[in-house]
């Protein structure tokens, strides 16, 4: 169905000349990137030429990100200021996906005040973004498809890919978990896992065409499976996807702890395709606060994950989520997730400052504690975490690591960039031929951030 109005667009533009151009802006997570792979697929077989900037553009797509107030903020004064182009190009379509579309105060805001948007859709018709761009192409009326519906699954959609090495699979989308801070489970809707054999036949394709790094893609990775009718979970299609012949490295996120379990880790262990690194969000070191923030596991049992991982895989590289300043967490509570990274030493830390998302149990909590207390202990986190990082790539001076190289840099003394098999960055200078290969690199210097290496 969608294939037919790619067609009737594609016929349509095949008239104009010069050839229609589209841009994608994405902000926001792994998965937007990838959602915005195939509406760059989409634009491509509806006949538009994909360029790097909105200047000039016939078709503009922001696909945004709900999950703190900082990017709504930043996605509506981009929308706001794309008003000028649309004043001099009045025939531009402007539309907006994502996340924010299916936040009823955004889709209001936007009826009302951005009146040069065109067309506003959620992440759950992602797949009928052709039909809709066609009612605004042939109705030149505006289109708000922002209501929510259950969210399906569209296979065989085109992707266009921004990389030649490392490639996204969605392994499933939306989220069940309802963590009391977090809006995705409102705007991505329910938990949809995509059919093995599709996804085994993605990968497969996508080894075959020499892509080297493929992350598998979701929400929460670990209840994959759960809504299907078949007896398949994730540690399972992990060990399948590992089985798929070539030279390939295999990655994924997010996991949940609560459902991170030993099987995983034995997988994770067994397999020389499955990357030794995990991303394991723990959110707060305190108990009391993951409760509040309705994570279901307690200190303890997060602990006893990351002791279960490394008894089996000792050098696997760890990183994670943490929120600071969560509605009624106290000093003394954040000082348990200050001890809990000095416990467990991550390799490296994403770090978040409590934003309140409308809607969300959370933002009804009392707040007490002033933006200074919390920026202070954000400020010590960053500071605690900054130091173990570089004392983690220190360790790595004078090994040699089995690196993937991966792009080329702007740096002129260390041209490439490439990543170590737990996905450390590695800058290093050699032949841009050397993108796309395997290569073994001697670590001889670090910073906090990044290791340097030498070719061997
Ligand atoms: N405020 C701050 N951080 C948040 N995250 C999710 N929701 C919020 C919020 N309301 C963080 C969590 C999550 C990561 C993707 O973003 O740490 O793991
Ligand atoms: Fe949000 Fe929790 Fe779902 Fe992650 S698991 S997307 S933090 S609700």
């Amino acid at each position: 169905m969608q294939q037919a109005y790619c067609a009737e667009i594609r016929a349509l533009n095949a008239q104009r000349e010069p050839v229609p151009t589209a841009y994608v802006d994405t902000y926001g997570c792994q998965q937007n990137e990838a959602d915005s792979e195939l509406l760059r697929g989409m634009l491509t077989e509806m006949g538009y030429e994909i360029v790097d900037t909105d200047q000039g553009a016939d078709v503009i797509v922001i696909n945004t990100c709900a999950i703190r107030e900082h990017a709504e903020q930043r996605v509506l004064g981009n929308v706001g200021a794309l008003v000028h182009g649309k004043r001099r190009k009045p025939s531009q379509i402007i539309c907006l996906c994502g996340c924010m579309a299916r936040e009823q105060h955004v889709a209001d805001r936007l009826r009302q005040s951005y009146r040069h948007v065109d067309l506003v859709f959620g992440p759950q018709v992602l797949w009928r973004f052709p039909e809709l761009l066609r009612r605004v192409i042939l109705r030149r009326g505006r289109v708000f498809e922002t209501q929510d519906v259950p969210g399906a699954i569209a296979e065989g959609l085109p992707v266009r890919r921004s990389g030649k090495v490392k490639a996204w699979v969605s392994i499933m989308y939306g989220c069940n978990n309802f963590c009391t801070y977090c809006i995705v489970p409102y705007v991505r809707g329910r938990e949809r896992s995509r059919e093995p054999e599709a996804i085994l036949a993605e990968i497969r394709q996508l080894v075959e065409q020499g892509y080297r790094d493929i992350t598998l893609l979701g929400q929460n990775v670990n209840s994959y499976g759960k809504d299907l009718g078949e007896d398949i979970d994730f540690p399972d299609l992990l060990e399948r996807a590992a089985a798929i012949p070539g030279e390939f490295l295999l990655r994924f996120m997010t996991s949940h702890p609560k459902d991170a379990t030993e099987k995983l880790f034995d997988v994770m262990a067994r397999c020389e395709k499955v990357a030794p690194v995990i991303h394991l969000p723990f959110q707060s070191g305190n108990t009391r606060v993951l409760t509040a923030m309705n994570r279901r596991y307690t200190r303890e049992q997060y602990l006893e994950k990351v002791h279960a991982l490394r008894a089996r895989i000792p050098d696997v590289v760890l990183t994670s989520d943490v929120i600071v300043g969560f509605p009624g967490e106290t000093t003394a509570e954040f000082e348990d997730t200050l001890s809990l990274i000095e416990e467990v030493r991550f390799d490296a830390l994403f770090t978040f400052i409590y934003s309140p998302r409308k809607g969300t149990p959370a933002a009804q909590l009392p707040d007490p504690m002033s933006k200074e207390e919390k920026s202070a202990n954000f400020d010590r986190l960053v500071e605690a975490q900054n130091r173990i990082s570089l004392e983690k790539h220190r360790a790595y001076i004078g090994t040699v690591q089995h690196c993937l190289v991966d792009g080329v840099s702007e740096d002129p003394r260390n041209n490439l960039n490439a990543r170590t098999p737990g996905g450390r960055l590695v800058h290093l200078s050699g032949d841009a031929s050397l993108v796309g290969q395997f290569v073994d690199v001697e670590i001889v210097d670090c910073s906090t951030w990044a290791l340097f290496g030498e070719k061997r």
